[in-house]
């Protein structure tokens, strides 16, 4: 920023040198840095806990001027919320290395075969704008630029290592960003480590993620709309029960099905060569808190926690697998059961239908707002909506602990636990697990299995000593 500041007086140093009105140029400098100080202040005051800013007050942000070192091209990949965290890396790495950025193309190959872009998820040119005090952020990449990767493409596109630290970026990625003029990363799911970072960067990632991206005004308006309508009948709980068919194959989850429909799922593993695991032991990953909950168990775990039977459940999820018929013990323990698709008018979700990333993106607005989340299967959206619910106020997040859920209702059904034990058990097990202030747990040579960035990013939330007390 100070040298955005610098090179502003350059220029206009040069421009009244002539005049010999350097004193005036001077004062005007200061002025400049004042300013743009200022603007960054405020910026950094934006990360701070529960505040939102207003588009004007984003549009008063001056452009920062800098010497690109080249540009970014990113293909993120994954579902909605796996493109959504790295997009924030990826932007935060741009503006740690002065690149300028251009906006995404988004993955319309992936399981999810969305073919929507980023313009059609993402506010464009609220993202461009909120982030201009850092980088220049570009719809598009200029047609010579273009000509270059298309020639270069065996040189520049790649994908980096994953879980790199800054010093990758900056001592492999920079120089040759500078000797092309840019860059292609194809692919952009958890290339930046957890842990290990400067702050700055850090707090980079969470403005993008909290600050600039923002969905389109069409999916906010419905998204706010789902909210009105759950709102108006009380508080509500969002379960993301991730119960859908792939989620299911790829596991080798079986608990429950029959045997046509066993055989349905593992046709379907078979049939994707890229889902390395085919010989699955249902029973024993289920023990060792590997199979999403199934409605049954979801149902038990959420009576157990003493949610009210009478509380409002907001489904967000894709088509279960088994449909209304596997849904009928949840529906008997939590009759007041909604998903946008009974909330809304069909002709309200007509545009979005196709559109999983868009649909995603409603489930994940009604998420951020729910007074309780619980998430049935860790995924992307489990934990990027984890984080932000922290980041808003430490709100509940309900992290099951699939294996303990799992082997107390096994005792419970077996006679061994009363329910009121149960019950019990399930609270004492889960005491600390309801998304309250917490360190983000670090396991140094082991980034697979550290908390997520984003599902805890304690550098942008309060100091622990500070954090307020949450109930559940
Ligand atoms: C980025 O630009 C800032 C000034 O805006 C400068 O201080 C810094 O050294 C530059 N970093 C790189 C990696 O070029
Ligand atoms: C994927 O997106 C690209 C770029 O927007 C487009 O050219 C291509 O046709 C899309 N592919 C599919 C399968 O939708
Ligand atoms: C949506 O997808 C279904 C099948 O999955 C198809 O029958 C229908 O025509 C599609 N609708 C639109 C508007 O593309
Ligand atoms: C029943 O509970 C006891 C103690 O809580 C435990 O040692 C035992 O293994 C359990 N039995 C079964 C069948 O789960």
């Amino acid at each position: 920023m100070e040298i955005g500041g610098t090179k502003v007086c350059r220029l206009t140093q040069l421009h009244w040198w002539a005049l010999g009105a350097t004193l005036m140029v001077l004062l005007l400098c200061a002025f400049m840095v004042q300013l743009i100080m200022t603007s960054t202040m405020k910026a950094s005051s934006v990360l701070m806990f529960r505040s939102y800013i207003s588009r004007q007050a984003v549009n008063d942000q001056l452009e920062r001027v800098y010497d690109s070192n080249g540009y970014l091209i990113v293909s993120p990949n994954g579902g909605l919320n796996q493109m959504r965290a790295g997009i924030c890396d990826m932007v935060a790495i741009a503006i740690y290395l002065n690149l300028t950025f251009v906006v995404p193309e988004l993955d319309n190959t992936s399981f999810w075969r969305d073919n929507r872009q980023f313009g059609d998820i993402f506010d464009v040119d609220f993202f461009i704008t909120s982030l201009r005090g850092q980088v220049r952020i570009l719809k598009e990449l200029p047609p010579m630029q273009k000509r270059r990767l298309e020639k270069m493409r065996q040189i520049v596109s790649f994908a980096p290592i994953s879980w790199s630290d800054i010093s990758f970026y900056y001592y492999q990625m920079l120089p040759l960003i500078k000797r092309y003029g840019l860059l292609h990363f194809t692919r952009t799911d958890t290339r930046l480590a957890n842990n290990g970072l400067p702050l700055e960067l850090q707090l980079l990632r969470c403005q993008v993620n909290y600050q600039a991206l923002r969905f389109t005004t069409q999916i906010e308006e419905l998204g706010k709309k789902i909210v009105r309508l759950l709102r108006k009948n009380g508080p509500f709980l969002v379960l993301h029960l991730r119960y859908e068919m792939d989620m299911l194959a790829f596991t080798g989850c079986t608990e429950g099905f029959d045997n046509r429909e066993i055989e349905e799922l593992t046709n379907m593993r078979y049939a994707y060569t890229w889902w390395k695991e085919k010989e699955i032991d249902s029973e024993k990953r289920r023990k060792d808190g590997g199979c999403p909950l199934t409605p049954e168990e979801t149902a038990y775990a959420l009576r157990a926690l003493g949610i009210d039977p009478t509380k409002q459940i907001y489904i967000a999820a894709g088509d279960i697998y088994g449909g209304e018929k596997r849904m009928a013990s949840l529906r008997l323990a939590f009759p007041r059961m909604v998903k946008k698709e009974t909330l809304l008018k069909p002709s309200d979700l007509e545009p979005f239908k196709n559109h999983s990333n868009q649909m995603a993106a409603l489930d994940y607005m009604v998420a951020l707002e729910g007074d309780i989340f619980v998430p049935t299967f860790g995924g992307n959206m489990a934990k990027v909506v984890e984080g932000h619910r922290r980041h808003l106020g430490y709100k509940t997040t309900i992290l099951l602990d699939r294996s303990i859920v799992v082997n107390l209702i096994d005792q419970y059904k077996n006679g061994n636990l009363s329910w009121v034990e149960f019950s019990q058990a399930m609270k004492t097990g889960h005491a600390d697990r309801m998304g309250s202030p917490a360190q983000r747990l670090i396991i140094p040579g082991k980034p697979k299995e550290e908390e997520y960035f984003y599902s805890n990013p304690q550098e942008c939330l309060p100091p622990i000593h500070q954090r307020p007390k949450v109930s559940t």
